[in-house]
């Protein structure tokens, strides 16, 4: 152990480096999680974070860096650290050919839990995700969000410190991804457990975490509590089209505001956007710059995102996933 058992830091991460050959997958990542949080990562489609789950857990060798997980570093000591952790991955892993006890149950083994113990844990996970009634059906006559519970199910069966969730709800319906954030937050109520979470979903990352990691192209971009992060931009957010969204992105530069180019136009952060509206049209009548359209909404982490990057999370993410393709093109 290379920090005491009250410690309240249970992650510590310095400098995360992942190459795969010259390619950066995750560049120096450096944050710190502490007991009980729900952490996330938010991030789209290839920003990196599977790779630092990974390396977190084990499977993938970091590059560069250093990792504590629970106390253990996870190139010196991955046994600790792998009997510490539970993971739930992007992919589903469940064997569908079995029941939801069965699948259970064999975790239970390879984890050397003995019989009774196993059995006990199981109706007791099971419950914590509603699911006791269904303990003795085939997995593959669940529904998605029913697999989805049973897998988080599964990644805390054997009484793990931490647990880590990869896109825990990618693909599902919001109904059914809500029902899972209920489950999440009576997980952290119920059973002493640290759990990380990455998403590209902000609603998740915004209702969920405690705190958040926002993740582009493998670095950190910002950390803090959500409500600090929208604070931070100011917590109104103004779309504004414009005939010349250059000239008027610098005169509104040369006004110290928060402004930053987009695909669809120009974004502005402000602390009270209402006032500013008025503003805006005026600044833009003054220069003969006309103005196509205006909306004024609260500030979301999306914006913290777009402020920093120039580019939107879940367009992103719709366009490079190709689950969310085929339902845009069904629409
Ligand atoms: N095994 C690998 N070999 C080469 N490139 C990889 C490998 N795994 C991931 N990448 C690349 O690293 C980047 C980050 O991937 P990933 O961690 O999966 O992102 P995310 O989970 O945020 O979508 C992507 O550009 C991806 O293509
Ligand atoms: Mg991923």
């Amino acid at each position: 152990m290379l920090f005491v058992e009250d410690s309240s830091e249970i992650i510590k991460v310095e400098n995360l480096t992942k190459f795969f050959g010259d390619f950066a997958a995750v560049k120096e990542v450096s944050f710190e999680v502490e007991r009980g949080e729900i952490f996330g990562i938010l991030g789209p489609n290839g920003a990196g974070k599977t790779t630092l789950i990974k390396m977190l857990s084990t499977l993938l060798k970091p590059t560069s860096g250093k990792a504590l997980v629970a106390g253990y570093d996870v190139v010196k000591e991955p046994q600790n650290v792998r009997k510490s952790i539970g993971i739930v991955f992007q992919e589903p892993t469940l064997d569908v050919e079995l029941t939801a006890r069965e699948n259970l149950d064999f975790h239970g083994r390879i984890y050397g839990m003995d019989g009774k113990k196993r059995r006990e844990r199981i109706s007791e996970v099971l419950e914590l995700v509603g699911l006791s009634d269904k303990a003795d059906i085939l997995v593959k006559k669940f529904s998605g969000g029913m697999q989805r519970r049973l897998e988080i199910a599964r990644g805390f069966m054997h009484f793990p410190k931490v647990l880590f969730l990869d896109e825990p709800t990618l693909g599902l319906d919001v109904q059914t991804r809500r029902n899972i954030w209920e489950y999440i937050e009576k997980l952290r109520r119920d059973e002493d457990v640290t759990i990380i979470l990455t998403t590209h979903y902000i609603e998740e990352a915004e209702n969920l975490c405690d705190r958040v990691a926002i993740i582009d192209l493998g670095r950190i971009i910002a950390l803090d509590t959500v409500e600090r992060l929208r604070e931070g931009i100011g917590k109104d957010s103004i779309e504004v089209v414009v005939e010349n969204g250059s000239v008027f992105e610098n005169l509104l530069k040369s006004q110290n505001l928060k402004v930053v180019k987009t695909a669809d136009g120009l974004m502005i952060s402000a602390s009270d956007g209402e006032k500013l509206i008025p503003r805006l049209f005026s600044l833009a009548q003054k220069h003969r710059i006309e103005i196509h359209s205006v909306s004024l909404k609260k500030s979301s982490l999306e914006d913290v995102f777009v402020l920093l990057t120039g580019r939107k999370i879940r367009e992103e993410s719709a366009a490079m996933h190709p689950m969310m393709r085929i339902k845009r093109m069904r629409k």
